[in-house]
């Protein structure tokens, strides 16, 4: 692979869970082999160095050791602004070459969506506001030339929610993936480790490796041996995290 394959993670709506699927995402990409790196462009509600565990350290470019991936969070940006923050993320791919860039964006704020991507991955909840969101952003992403999927995040059984076939056919196309309201996921936030590192809503993680395979499968022939071959990857990583917060 030559070119990074370029992911969108996005919704116009804040709180659907793109910075949690986008991390997971990433985690996932980089312990199957592929150099990695999760970008993120809200300056305003910085979040993935939660996820990581890694809020104090000043660097732009980081390394997460666990699972060997590459971040670079939008709080030590000097602009709030995003479209700052993709001439930074333009910079970094000059200066080295990734498989994978997982985008992680701020809701409320459509000029990242100009940005040519390879695939947009749009989540929603289950209910209408955040499909609506969906729809809108799918728009946007669609006529920057990007193909899109969407995902559904926080689902959880009628009656209040919305189904996940109602959901496709408010979208005209299937979900790429599925995932429920998890409460196991805010241990992995207090601990600040992944949740794909830790036995807590294995559910997610399945539906996170589903997505991960979903994309490598694109441009990686071999993708599915990396999958298999990447359990070991996960044992160590999921180890070293012990370790680190030990
Ligand atoms: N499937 C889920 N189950 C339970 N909590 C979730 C789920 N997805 C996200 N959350 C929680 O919801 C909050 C918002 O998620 P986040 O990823 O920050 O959303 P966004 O980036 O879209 O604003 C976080 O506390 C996150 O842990
Ligand atoms: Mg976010």
């Amino acid at each position: 692979m030559s070119k990074a394959f370029k992911i969108i993670v996005a919704s116009t709506k804040g709180g659907v869970g793109k910075t949690v699927i986008a991390v997971n995402l990433a985690v996932a990409l980089s312990l199957a082999g592929y150099r990695t790196l999760l970008f993120e462009t809200d300056g305003v509600n910085s979040g993935i160095s939660y996820h990581l565990g890694n809020v104090d350290e000043e660097s732009s470019l980081r390394l997460y050791k666990p699972s060997g991936l590459y971040y670079a969070p939008a709080s030590v940006s000097e602009s709030r602004r995003v479209d700052d923050r993709v001439l930074e993320l333009e910079a970094l791919l000059k200066n080295a070459q990734y498989d994978f860039v997982v985008i992680d964006t701020p809701p409320a704020d459509k000029s990242i969506f100009a940005m040519k991507s390879d695939a947009g991955l749009v989540i929603v909840n289950p209910d209408e506001q955040s499909c609506a969101a969906g729809i809108i952003t799918k728009d946007l992403i669609e006529s920057s030339g990007s193909k899109c999927n969407v995902m559904l995040n926080r689902g959880f059984e009628k009656p209040y929610a919305l189904s996940a076939k109602e959901i496709e056919e408010m979208f005209g196309s299937p979900l790429i993936a599925s995932i429920e309201e998890e409460k196991e996921l805010y241990k992995s936030l207090l601990d600040h480790v992944p949740n794909y590192l830790t036995d807590n809503a294995r559910r997610f993680n399945e539906q996170i490796e589903k997505v991960a395979r979903i994309y490598a499968a694109m441009v990686d022939e071999d993708y599915a041996n990396k999958f298999d071959n990447s359990k070991e990857a996960v044992s160590k990583a999921k180890a070293e995290v012990k370790k680190l917060h030990a």
